[in-house]
């Protein structure tokens, strides 16, 4: 086997200098193979996208943990669709402290555990009808709208609004993708069905204006009248001088809860099923489990582990060296939990579930100061979402004429899941 000068076989080092997370044939059939080709190596740079790609587990866990040399402001890199920045997503230092210790308590377990029966409603109702057919779009039918629905509630927007937060999460969160940008009405699109750059942002500029407008509306409301909601908790927060938060500060959280909280939960149930419907043993396994209290959560863990979805940006303040990547200022890196967490130097026999994986530090919800706010919520979504799922249908299968679109969007999942319902 040829070597380039640093001793990397030439395939490998090819296949690393091409890696596009958006890239929709890296997602949909290379993904696990380019990790598995980079296992031992220092993080490589893409020459494709310019971006450094974290992989290996010591070397994600690392990178989560360097807030001194890596700041969660990427967008002050590259930013062709001129996202503004959320909160506390996109801020560093003291500033992102403040906002979490301010944020926390509102996404605490035992409030977390005050949704559980509303929880249990709404994956029971969207349920009901799927499990009375023969034939079903999971991703529609469930995963995108369970998320949102629960979102609502949370935040206090009407029910009824979900199918258009749906809308607008896929603007943001999926708009580059052929698939979507098809549904979305975009007509400005390449050979590929890629959609232009300036299609994109025209779109998500309108957005951006709409979502504002909505957010206003409401938090306005709920001054006034407040109830018990998170919008109305947002603005009864006073800082220690006893100032509240800012429009523009309650905008940007709602924001990052927006985009943080939908596609995540999405994309997560729809590989989980999708992985269960092609491997009935695990899926067996996992129902003989899932009633038992004490064996379902770390269950749980284990697919958010083996399922892991993100990969998260941050961008190098200084020149230095991290797990010897040669960083200069403003490279981007990608921190890919997929990866890590597929790492079978840190999980042996990482490639395959084991519900009884003790101990379990994944990085599905990502290390350090800015682990995933709504963890809670998150964890407490899947358990239920899942137990609901397969009380009400338990056995299902891949519908073999119409295979699953992989998403390639910024989060791992599929754009649409077909199931055959009562088979499998
Ligand atoms: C399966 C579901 C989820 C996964 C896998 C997930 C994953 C993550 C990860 C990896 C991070 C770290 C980002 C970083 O290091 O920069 C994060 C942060 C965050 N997540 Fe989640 N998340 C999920 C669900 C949710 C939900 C339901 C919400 C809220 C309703 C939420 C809100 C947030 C917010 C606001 C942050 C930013 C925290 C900060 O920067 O301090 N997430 N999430």
């Amino acid at each position: 086997m040829s070597t380039d000068d640093t001793g990397v076989s030439v395939g490998v080092s090819s296949a690393l200098q091409t890696l596009d997370w958006f890239d929709p044939e890296f997602r949909e059939r290379t993904e696990f193979d380019v990790y598995a080709l980079a296992r031992g190596l220092p993080p490589q740079r893409s020459e494709r996208t310019g971006e450094w790609y974290f992989l290996g587990y010591e070397d994600c866990r690392e990178a989560f943990q360097r807030a001194d040399v890596l700041s969660n402001n990427w967008l002050l890199g590259p930013n062709p669709l001129g996202l503004s920045t959320v909160l506390p997503e996109n801020s560093d230092g003291d500033e992102q402290r403040e906002y979490r210790r301010l944020l926390d308590p509102l996404f605490g377990p035992k409030l977390m555990e005050d949704l559980e029966g509303d929880i249990r409603d709404y994956a029971a109702q969207l349920m009901r009808p799927i499990a009375a057919k023969s034939h079903c779009e999971f991703v529609a039918e469930f995963t995108m709208p369970f998320p949102t629905i629960i979102f609502c509630r949370l935040m206090g927007f009407p029910l009824e609004d979900h199918p258009q937060l749906m809308r607008w999460k896929d603007v943001y969160m999926n708009s580059m993708t052929p698939f979507i940008a098809r549904q979305l009405g975009i007509t400005d699109v390449d050979a590929d069905g890629r959609p232009s750059m300036d299609a994109v942002r025209r779109l998500t500029e309108q957005s951006a204006k709409e979502i504002i407008a909505y957010l206003s509306e409401i938090l306005e409301e709920r001054r006034r009248r407040p109830v018990s909601d998170v919008i109305s908790m947002l603005v009864a927060i006073r800082r220690p001088d006893g100032a509240p938060l800012s429009e523009d500060e309650l905008i940007r959280i709602c924001f990052n809860l927006f985009l943080g909280g939908l596609d995540t939960v999405t994309g997560l149930l729809s590989m989980i099923v999708k992985h269960f419907a092609a491997h009935p043993d695990d899926r067996a396994a996992f129902m003989a489990l899932m009633d038992d209290p004490t064996r379902v959560g770390p269950a749980v863990e284990e697919l958010v582990r083996f399922h892991s979805i993100v990969a998260i940006p941050r961008r190098a303040t200084t020149d230095c060296v991290l797990r010897g990547a040669e960083l200069r200022e403003d490279d981007i890196i990608q921190v890919v939990t997929p990866a890590a967490d597929r790492d079978d130097a840190r999980f042996p026999g990482a490639d395959h579930l084991d519900f009884e994986r003790a101990p379990n530090p994944h990085l599905g919800f990502g290390l350090g100061l800015h682990r995933c706010l709504g963890i809670h919520l998150a964890r407490r979504e899947l358990r239920i979402g899942l137990q609901e799922i397969h009380r009400m249908m338990p056995r299902y299968s891949l519908d073999a004429d119409d295979p699953p679109i992989v998403g390639s969007g910024g989060v791992r999942g599929l754009f649409t899941l077909p199931l055959r319902v009562g088979i499998g």
